[in-house]
């Protein structure tokens, strides 16, 4: 049985929205002139950033989607990473940016990239919306962030807690009552 819970907004759509538009702008610097730029996404916790990072971007994309679960419904990671579902093309020689909704332990974007980075790509960059420093197992860290939080747990844009509320158009923090 599920311990009972509230959540308390931490991280407001707006806020979200806003520092959004910023990482685009570096993002668009970043690859500004490619036309071979694949946009992968972590599902299944990246499928709300990712569909408002790609509307944000004023570039030639194609998007793509990989699916590793290391924490299944549990709270704690497994640190083994599983690969649920892989890409549908190829990005060898291609521009990839891996969007991730949050860098916990670290092990999922780790394994992730090693994997991508070993099918040669032209670039690889890395975006996630949340990092939590404090919990860090590999070293690891995205070329850009939006937030850096700390050791709470999170839910809401993507995030689930035992798969709900990844619905919320905000982060917010369980807190069991
Ligand atoms: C969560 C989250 C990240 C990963 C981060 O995924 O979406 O992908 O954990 O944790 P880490 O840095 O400790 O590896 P999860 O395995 O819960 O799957 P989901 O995306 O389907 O929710």
């Amino acid at each position: 049985m599920q311990k009972p819970y509230v959540i308390d907004e931490m991280i407001s759509a707006k806020s979200i929205a806003a520092r959004l538009e910023e990482l685009c702008r570096e993002i668009h610097d970043e690859f500004q002139g490619t036309d071979k730029l694949v946009v992968v996404g972590l599902l299944r916790g990246s499928f709300v950033f990712i569909a408002d990072l790609v509307r944000e971007l004023d570039l030639p994309i194609e998007v793509d989607f990989l699916e590793a679960s290391s924490y299944g419904d549990g709270m704690e990671s497994s640190r083994e990473v599983r690969i649920l579902k892989d890409l549908r093309g190829a990005i060898e020689g291609r521009d990839v940016l891996v969007v991730e909704d949050i860098v916990d332990t670290g092990h999922t974007l780790h394994h992730v990239t090693g994997l991508l980075k070993s099918r040669e790509p032209a670039r690889l960059k890395t975006i996630a919306l949340l990092d939590k420093p404090s919990r860090r197992e590999v070293d690891m860290k995205a070329d850009w962030t939006g937030f850096e939080i700390p050791d709470e747990f999170v839910v809401g844009y993507g995030i689930d807690f035992a798969q709900r509320n990844r619905n919320l158009p905000y982060i917010g923090k369980v807190r069991f009552t």
